[in-house]
C-alpha cells in the first residue's frame, strides 16, 4: 500500500497541463468518491495497528501534494486568462489617420495652376539673399527710406546677407539668367522682422509674378489679374485698382477684389468697403529693367506680388494668420484639396 502511495505521488508530480478539462479529469482520478487516493483512505481501516501511525502519515502527506498541485494548477489556468481577457479579436482596428494637404499649399497650387493656363511658368529662388537681389536691383536706392516698408532680418552686415523680404528678388534673378519673352511666376517663403499677431508674421508666403515682352501694357496687367480673381473667387468678382507707390514698378497699384462674403454691399470683413485689397502691382520699373540686363527702350512688363495666407484667409474665412503655422491637426484637416 505505501508502494502504491509513492506511485501516485510520481504521478501527481509529473503530470502538467494548462487545459482546464485535463486538470479536472486529474482532480476526478485522484480525489473524486472512487478516486484513487478516497479509495486508500476507504483502506485505512484494513491496516495493521503499528502500520497505521506511517501509513496515515503519508496519506494525509499525498492528501496534501494533490491538492497543492491542483490549486497551482488552476491557478496558472486563471492568471492565462488574465492576461486574454478583453482582448476582442474581432473588433475592427484603429483607423489609420490620412494626413492632408495645408490649405497654404492648396492656395499656392491653386494660385500656380490658374496662371499655368495663361502660360506662366514657375521658377523660385534662395531664401538667403543678398541685398542686391532683395534691394538694390530692384531700386531700392541705398539708405533711402523705402528700404524700411520691409523690416529685415539681417544674417550679416556689410557685406548685406538677409532672409529675403519679398519673392520679387526671383524676378531680378529670372531677368538676370534669361532674356525677354519672360512670362513666370515665382511661389515661396518670405521673412520678415515683425511682432507676430493675428494679421502678421515673420513667416509667410507670397507668390510674384513677372510678365515682360515688347508691346506689354498696363492693360494686360488689368486684365490678367481680373481673370485670376474670377478663377480665384468667383466669375462675378471684380477688381478695383489704387494707385500705390513701390520702388520697382511705375506706374504701382494696389488691388481689391469686391468682397466675395456680401458681393460688394458691404459687411464686417470689408470694413463696409465691399473691397478686399489682395496684392500689389506695377510695370516693371526701367530701371530694373537695366540693373537686370534687359533693354528698357525695347521691353516693358508688369509684375505683381501677393501674400498666400491672405488670399487662402479670404478663401476659407480664417481670421488668424497664426492658426496657419501652429499644426494643429484639429485646425488643419479641415480643408481637403482638389491641388
Ligand atoms: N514685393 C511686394 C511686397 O512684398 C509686393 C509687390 C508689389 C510685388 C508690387 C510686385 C509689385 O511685383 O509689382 O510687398
Amino acid at each position: 500500500m505505501l508502494n502504491k502511495i509513492d506511485e501516485i505521488i510520481h504521478e501527481i508530480e509529473s503530470f502538467n497541463s494548462t487545459i482546464a478539462e485535463e486538470i479536472d479529469q486529474f482532480r476526478i482520478k485522484l480525489m473524486s468518491k472512487k478516486g484513487a487516493i478516497t479509495q486508500l483512505f476507504g483502506e485505512f481501516k484494513s491496516v495493521p495497528v503499528e502500520q497505521k501511525k506511517e501509513f496515515g502519515q503519508r496519506l494525509n502527506e499525498l492528501k496534501n501534494k494533490a491538492a497543492d498541485k491542483l490549486a497551482q494548477l488552476s491557478e496558472s489556468i486563471a492568471s492565462k486568462d488574465k492576461e486574454y481577457s478583453g482582448l476582442d479579436l474581432s473588433l475592427p482596428g484603429d483607423p489609420i489617420q490620412l494626413g492632408s494637404r495645408h490649405p497654404v499649399s492648396i492656395i499656392k497650387n491653386e494660385i500656380v495652376d490658374i496662371f499655368a493656363r495663361l502660360g506662366f511658368s514657375i521658377a523660385e529662388g534662395p531664401e538667403i539673399e543678398d541685398d542686391w537681389h532683395n534691394f538694390t536691383a530692384l531700386n531700392f536706392p541705398e539708405e533711402h527710406p523705402a528700404r524700411d516698408m520691409q523690416d529685415t532680418f539681417f544674417i550679416e552686415k556689410k557685406p548685406d546677407v538677409l532672409l529675403r523680404t519679398h519673392t520679387s528678388s526671383v524676378q531680378v534673378r529670372e531677368m538676370k539668367n534669361s532674356q525677354p519673352p519672360i512670362r513666370k511666376i515665382f511661389p515661396g517663403r518670405v521673412f520678415r522682422n515683425e511682432a507676430i499677431s493675428a494679421r502678421a508674421h515673420c513667416i509667410f508666403h507670397q507668390v510674384e509674378g513677372l510678365y515682360i515682352d515688347e508691346n506689354v501694357s498696363f492693360a494686360d496687367l488689368k486684365q490678367t489679374l481680373l481673370y485670376f480673381a474670377q478663377e480665384m473667387f468667383d466669375a462675378e468678382t471684380q477688381i478695383r485698382l489704387r494707385p500705390s507707390f513701390f520702388p520697382f514698378t511705375e506706374p504701382s497699384a494696389e488691388v481689391d477684389v469686391s468682397c466675395m462674403l456680401c458681393g460688394g454691399k458691404g459687411c464686417n470683413v470689408c470694413k463696409y468697403t465691399g473691397w478686399l485689397e489682395i496684392l500689389g502691382c506695377g510695370m516693371v520699373d526701367p530701371n530694373v529693367l537695366e540693373n537686370c540686363g534687359i533693354d528698357s527702350e525695347k521691353y516693358t512688363g508688369f509684375a505683381f506680388g501677393m501674400g498666400i495666407e491672405r488670399i487662402a484667409m479670404l478663401k476659407y474665412g480664417v481670421k488668424d494668420l497664426r492658426l496657419y503655422f501652429e499644426n494643429d491637426v484639429r485646425f488643419l484637416k479641415q480643408f481637403s484639396a482638389a491641388y
